[in-house]
């Protein structure tokens, strides 16, 4: 076997080197939690938050509290950048195709369908009970949970809840709110947030109270900083995205003042001159100057937004601290999916495989953490419902598509070696778009998305519904600016550098970046042979691809070790293992493709082409040879 084992182990720890910094007075660590006792969780969650265009550095109390007190999982992702998928995958451990819940609204979406998909009986508040554990919840619980159905069922497993329901969720002035299995009750003329606040304080009260006898968990989830949504009317007897209203969020009056001259970052991917991504990317106008004043005014009510959520934060803190159990509970902060405002040439929204809409937010507090850390361990939201299920002691499921988050600085180092380096994003139907211009939503955006982050390699690969392709190097081309993958061949698998500006970025350099130390003596060696240069793409491309074909359909831990299933024996965990030549030719021609044969607004697996991907080794005719098939991948 070509793959030499030590280079590979030293690549693995000074990955795990790499993937952790510390902030200049890290190092602190909370204490560990008494043994014995288990410890509380608040689990606090935004909609719709940014990190990419820094929503983090306008909240002050997060940083006291979280940020300075807490480790930062910089390379968190949501794995649907859309709320209601999001939140399923969340709170369920599934991934979207395993969840089938995939919209915001019936029939592929929305609390209808995680009623009628079984979820009811099986999702993370119930087993925090059998756990042992008080549960209590405040706000968005997910989309299409209404006034009308609220009640059919009830959504199990809170021992208190209190949850905004449509068609009111996102009016920050008109709330309706439903508190345990009491009728629902509207909030006119209250602020939103403000109102969620109070009502979680009222429930960590209940919780303390309890305290001695059971430990608590407390899930928070404002809409902040979602724009704000007025429904008018069913369409077809549905509440949908056409019957809404949507505008930029409402801020407190007390916020109405603040940022008056922030804007949007102005990175090199805002409103481009040159978009280059898939054609209907590519084809979005360019925003003139009255559209790029709304979506900063647009931007600004985000922030103000935000302020009521980061006084809460101040709120909870303290009332945990003057109980005296902020040292035994752990505080996480995240969101359900990023947001875009102009970058790309987009209209505001979400949804995207781009890094602003997938890379959020995760920020961990607790006994036993590292204070001010910052580390780039992979993470998902597939793997919080795990993770916290570990904290609270109980038996993880063999249906989880995720695995638990390393908390304690110790495990993250060690995670460095271990912790999978891609994470897959799915998507399904329409894209919507939020402003107040070019609300054009492109009807087939529906896509399989594949982020791969190693030490040497930071590629998004994504395959589009009419089978388009899109392959951005991330080292060389942080903003997702140059798709490397030809427009001109997306329908045949045979690879040419696309046409690339200024020739700053060349295939030597994309070898060079994940073939460091080779220095002359392999196949990867660069030389200035122009063939050389297609030729690598290709051997990139078609490690992706057979990594997305694994993960379109993986179910548990072939989510998590997707290589294995690709090589049983074990002896490749990453791109740079795979990328071996001796692997080329099952790679490049023995395995099937990622495509589609139809764009679905949901998850119609006839459409979605073939699945299942082969296993090394193989012969000539592709049958597999050597020792006995050990993983159900051929599932046709
Ligand atoms: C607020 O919502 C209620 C329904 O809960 C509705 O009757 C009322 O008209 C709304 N008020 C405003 C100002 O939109
Ligand atoms: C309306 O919702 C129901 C389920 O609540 C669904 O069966 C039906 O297909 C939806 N109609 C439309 C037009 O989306
Ligand atoms: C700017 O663009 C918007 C959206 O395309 C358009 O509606 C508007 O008329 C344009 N304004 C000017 C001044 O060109
Ligand atoms: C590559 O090209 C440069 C000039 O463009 C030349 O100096 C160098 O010798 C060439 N290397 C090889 C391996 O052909
Ligand atoms: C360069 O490419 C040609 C084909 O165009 C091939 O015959 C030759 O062996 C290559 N040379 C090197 C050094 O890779
Ligand atoms: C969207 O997909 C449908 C079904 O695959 C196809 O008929 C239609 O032409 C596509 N529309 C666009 C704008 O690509
Ligand atoms: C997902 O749900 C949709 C709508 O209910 C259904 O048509 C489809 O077959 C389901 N997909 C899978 C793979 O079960």
């Amino acid at each position: 076997m070509a793959s030499s084992w030590p280079s590979c182990w030293l690549l693995a720890l000074s990955a795990a080197l790499w993937g952790t910094t510390w902030a200049a007075d890290g190092g602190q660590q909370q204490q560990p939690l008494t043994i014995g006792k288990r410890p509380n969780i608040v689990f606090i969650m935004s909609d719709d938050q940014d990190l990419h265009m820094d929503s983090l550095s306008y909240m002050p109390h997060l940083k006291k509290h979280l940020t300075d007190r807490g480790t930062t999982f910089s390379r968190h992702y949501c794995t649907n950048a859309l709320c209601c998928p999001s939140r399923v995958s969340l709170w369920t451990g599934r991934a979207a195709h395993n969840t089938n819940v995939t919209d915001v609204n019936p029939p592929y979406g929305g609390y209808p369908k995680f009623i009628s998909q079984g979820f009811n009986a099986a999702y993370l508040p119930l087993w925090l009970q059998e756990a042992g554990y008080n549960t209590y919840y405040i706000g968005k619980l997910f989309n299409a949970q209404r006034v009308d159905n609220y009640d059919s069922p009830h959504a199990a497993g809170w021992t208190g809840s209190d949850f905004l329901l449509d068609p009111h969720t996102y009016e920050y002035l008109n709330a309706t709110f439903q508190r345990n299995h009491d009728p629902p009750i509207s909030y006119e003329g209250q602020y939103s947030t403000d109102v969620v606040a109070d009502k979680s304080y009222g429930f960590l009260d209940d919780a303390l109270a309890d305290r001695d006898s059971k430990p608590f968990f407390l899930g928070i989830a404002p809409v902040a900083p979602h724009c704000n949504v007025r429904h008018h009317e069913k369409v077809n007897g549905n509440w949908t995205e056409n019957s809404a209203t949507m505008s930029p969020p409402v801020p407190a009056k007390r916020h109405e003042h603040l940022f008056n001259d922030i804007i949007v970052p102005r990175t090199e991917h805002f409103n481009p001159d040159e978009p280059n991504s898939v054609s209907w990317i590519s084809h979005l106008p360019k925003q003139n100057q009255t559209n790029i004043d709304f979506n900063d005014g647009f931007y600004r009510n985000r922030l103000r937004s935000l302020q009521p959520l980061d006084e809460m934060i101040e709120g909870v803190i303290s009332r945990l601290e003057d109980a005296g159990v902020l040292d035994q509970t752990y505080i996480f902060y995240t969101t359900d999916n990023g947001y875009h405002i102009g970058q790309h040439r987009f209209q505001p929204g979400k949804q995207s495989a781009f890094e602003e809409d997938i890379n959020i937010p995760l920020i961990v507090r607790g006994p036993g953490i590292a204070e001010g850390m910052v580390t780039d361990v992979v993470t998902t939201h597939t793997d919080l419902a795990p993770t916290l299920l570990k904290l609270a002691g109980a038996e993880l499921r063999s249906d989880f598509d995720g695995a638990a988050i390393p908390l304690a600085s110790s495990d993250i180092l060690e995670a460095g070696m271990v912790r999978p380096e891609h994470i897959n994003v799915e998507m399904w139907g329409i894209i919507m778009s939020e402003g107040k211009y070019g609300t054009v939503v492109y009807q087939n955006h529906t896509y399989k998305a594949l982020r791969i982050i190693g030490e040497h390699y930071s590629f998004l690969y994504t395959v589009w519904c009419n089978n388009e392709h899109e392959l951005y190097d991330l080292m060389m081309d942080p903003y997702e600016m140059k798709n490397l993958y030809a427009h001109e061949h997306s329908s045949a698998f045979e690879f040419r550098p696309a046409s690339r500006h200024g020739g700053e970025h060349t295939d030597e350099d994309l070898t060079e970046e994940i073939f460091p130390s080779t220095s002359g003596s392999t196949a990867h060696t660069t030389n200035n042979n122009t063939t050389a240069a297609p030729s690598t793409l290709k051997h990139i491309i078609s490690r992706l691809d057979s990594l997305l074909m694994v993960l379109k359909t993986c179910k548990g831990r072939e989510c998590t070790h997707p290589w294995e299933v690709l090589h049983p024996e074990g002896n490749v965990r990453d791109l740079h293992d795979a990328l071996d030549e001796e692997y080329d030719h099952f790679y490049e021609t023995q395995q099937r493709r990622v495509h589609f044969t139809k764009c679905e607004k949901g998850y119609i697996i006839e459409s979605e082409g073939e699945v299942g991907a082969k296993a090394w080794p193989v012969d000539e005719a592709g049958v597999r040879v050597g020792a006995a098939w050990n993983h159900p991948v051929e599932r046709q």
